[in-house]
């Protein structure tokens, strides 16, 4: 099954309940190695310039160096996405079709041929077989369907898109890309450790990888699970590490003083982690509908389960509405963005109390949102190609578009000190930081082609931390640090 060969997490058919006094702590003191892992600079020309959308500065130097770019340079995600027509199919598509990979050339066209109708449905039927809204990985929506899926694309990727110049970096800006040191692994979420190290999960390497940035190596450290898939992690204030493992249905903790492990088995595949000021973790069941749960795992590894309120149509359909990011507000509210859902949900831990907040856009795609100090929450609408501000005293949305077409937005973060939002694009190769006070973004292109931004983290001085990841992976696997030089 196409799940084995790929690596494709494995979800659990079934969900059993566990209640604390069943969830089991297992310790263990992991060895370290260190590996070697390649790093690429991108350093920008110091006569390029700023470029912000709309606006074009071009230097004598930028003009020539587009003028020297290759005039058939392979058409990005996004400029293909671009010849599919707007609307709800669409956007579905989007959900359905690029959460794992890119809409890329090996995918529309390959060998440089257009993928015909037929081709489209055998690769349909395959990923409906792995991740149909009825297999055991159900990230689709329920309507997704291979012949009228085919049918549909095949006559729309049959002309060529142009491929756009790409913006320049603003002045001063560098982009530093290290490789894993396994090209096939996914480097699914990045956090900077308590110690300022650089962490990322290996999801398919079953490790977690600490980046030396100073020797520009990785160290690898076991995690003490059979098939660990560590998918995203958070550092907490003592500086442990919190590694959600979906496929073993556990949530590990990683204390780095003592390099002993902790794992706490969940009994859900748990998508995202967050934690709260009292030090408690929480998680979401990725694939858990009627009721969607959150699981708060505290200090001392009491676990705590609450059901989030039903979504309308999704909660009794084959698939569901696919509970994504979980954050923390300072007022200590839970928040869930809902990936299918459309929704926000939010959760007051106290009162056991939630809200459920329909997105403005139909099949706008929440992903991986993030909340500032004043307890406005920043949602990147993946499907939709815009940045939502929300604010839950008011309970309004204020609508961003993205200033590419379909820039598809994965992830939202806040950078406090310089009053920006990262955001970070699945098919553009591009982030763009956001100047609420302005609404404008400021593109900053990545140098690596097929750079699926899944996740970043802001370091002490201030660099973006990017974590680059794909299923399958077009590229070896890699971080990059941008240092936006502002
Ligand atoms: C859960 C992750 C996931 C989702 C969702 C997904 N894919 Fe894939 N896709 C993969 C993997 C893994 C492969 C490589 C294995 C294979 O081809 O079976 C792949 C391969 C492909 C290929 C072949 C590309 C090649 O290298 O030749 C096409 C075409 C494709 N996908 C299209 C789609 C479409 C269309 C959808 C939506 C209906 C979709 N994918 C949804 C994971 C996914």
């Amino acid at each position: 099954m196409g799940v084995v060969r790929t690596g494709i997490p494995r979800a659990p058919t079934t969900n059993p309940a566990r209640d604390a006094s069943r969830a089991s702590v297992r310790r263990f003191v992991p060895r370290a190695s260190t590996r070697t892992g390649t790093a690429r600079t991108l350093p920008v020309p110091a006569s390029l310039t700023t470029m912000r959308p709309g606006t074009i500065l071009l230097t004598g130097l930028l003009l020539a160096a587009v003028a020297a770019t290759p005039v058939a340079e392979d058409p990005r995600s996004s400029e293909w996405l671009a010849l599919l027509p707007d609307g709800e199919a669409k956007r579905q598509f989007l959900l359905d079709c690029t959460g794992c990979h890119q809409f890329d050339s090996q995918v529309v066209r390959p060998n440089g041929q257009p993928r015909t109708r037929e081709d489209f449905d055998a690769a349909v039927t395959r990923m409906l077989a792995f991740s149909g809204a009825t297999s055991g990985f159900p990230v689709m929506g329920h309507e997704r369907a291979a012949g009228p899926t085919a049918a549909w694309i095949a006559p729309l990727i049959t002309k060529t898109p142009t491929a756009a110049a790409r913006p320049s970096l603003p002045a001063g800006a560098t982009i530093t890309e290290y490789d894993l040191p396994e090209a096939r692994d996914l480097a699914h979420d990045v956090a900077i450790d308590s110690s300022g190290s650089v962490i990322v999960t290996g999801m398919m390497t079953h490790e977690m990888l600490v980046l030396d940035t100073t020797t520009r190596r990785f160290s690898s450290i076991a995690i003490p699970v059979n098939r660990a898939n560590p998918r995203a992690v958070e550092v907490d204030g003592r500086g442990n590490w919190w590694v959600v493992l979906g496929s073993p249905n556990a949530v590990a903790k990683f204390n780095a003083m003592t390099s002993r492990w902790e794992v706490h088995n969940v009994g859900m595949y748990a998508h995202s982690v967050a934690l709260d000021a009292a030090g408690n973790a929480w998680v979401n069941g990725h694939f858990t509908k009627d009721p969607v749960k959150v699981t708060r795992i505290a200090r001392d590894g009491t676990q705590t389960s609450f059901d989030l309120p039903r979504h309308p149509t999704l909660s009794r359909a084959p698939g569901g509405p696919i509970p994504y990011e979980i954050r923390v507000a300072p007022n200590g509210i839970v928040w869930v963005s809902e990936l299918g859902g459309n929704r926000i949900v939010s959760l007051d831990p106290v009162t056991k109390r939630s809200r459920a907040f329909e997105m403005p856009m139909t099949h706008s795609g929440p992903r991986r949102f993030d909340i500032d100090r004043n307890g406005v929450l920043w949602i990147p609408a993946y499907s939709g190609n815009e940045l939502l501000k929300f604010d839950p005293a008011t309970g309004a949305f204020t609508r961003y578009a993205l200033p590419i077409r379909d820039g598809l937005p994965y992830v939202a973060k806040v950078d406090a000190r310089r009053g920006v939002i990262w955001v970070g694009s699945g098919s553009a190769d591009i982030v763009w930081s956001f100047d609420p006070a302005t609404a404008r973004f400021t593109a900053y292109p990545l140098p690596s082609r097929g750079a699926m931004v899944r996740h970043m983290a802001i370091d002490g001085a201030g660099d973006v931390w990017i974590a680059y990841g794909a299923s399958p992976g077009r590229i070896p696997s890699r971080v990059a640090r941008l240092h936006p030089g502002r």
